[in-house]
């Protein structure tokens, strides 16, 4: 499905530098995180969303999955990925794609961001700044 074919972005673009960011992004808000773990691995959920910046459309959804998998939000344009650094730290990966129709070249753009942030278990809320913006024509 779809979101094996994102899989590699949200991985790959983390090491990337900037493609085509112009202008500053919006910060993203996470709020009520939450990480259960058990003896068959964790569960997490946290929503998320970002006002509408200067070069991306805003966005608000609901996501949960298992760690360390990427798994699609409720809105499946946002893909999360929960992955464990030194205990108690948690990295959360966090990426937007959307689509722009160039009329000038009569085409549609695709665009992803992605951030990510380091949290602890207790953490509740937490902000993504979004640090790679990349784009196909
Ligand atoms: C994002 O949050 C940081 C820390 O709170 C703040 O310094 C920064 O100005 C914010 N950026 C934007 C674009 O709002
Ligand atoms: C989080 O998302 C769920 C599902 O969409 C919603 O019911 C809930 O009100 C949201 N919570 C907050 C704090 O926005
Ligand atoms: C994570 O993905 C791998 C590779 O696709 C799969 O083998 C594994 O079962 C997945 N783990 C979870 C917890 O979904
Ligand atoms: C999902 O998010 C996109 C922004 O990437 C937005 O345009 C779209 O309306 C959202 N879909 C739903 C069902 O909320
Ligand atoms: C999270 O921690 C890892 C390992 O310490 C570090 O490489 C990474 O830069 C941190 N990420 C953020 C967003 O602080």
């Amino acid at each position: 499905m779809q979101l094996t074919s994102l899989l590699p972005v949200l991985l790959s673009t983390l090491s990337l530098t900037s493609a085509l960011s112009t202008g500053q992004a919006a910060n993203w808000t996470a709020t009520n995180f939450q990480l259960e773990c058990s003896p068959g691995g964790c569960a997490y959920r946290f929503n998320i969303s970002a006002p509408a910046s200067e070069n991306a459309p805003s966005f608000k959804t609901y996501c949960e999955g298992l760690t360390p998998n990427a798994t699609a939000c409720a809105n499946n344009t946002i893909i999360a990925a929960v992955s464990p650094l030194a205990n108690p730290t948690w990295n959360v990966k966090v990426q937007h794609e959307w689509h722009v129709i160039e009329e000038e070249y009569n085409s549609e753009a695709t665009y992803w961001q992605a951030g990510s942030a380091n949290v602890t278990e207790t953490s509740k809320a937490f902000l993504i700044k979004p640090d790679v913006f990349y784009g196909v024509a």
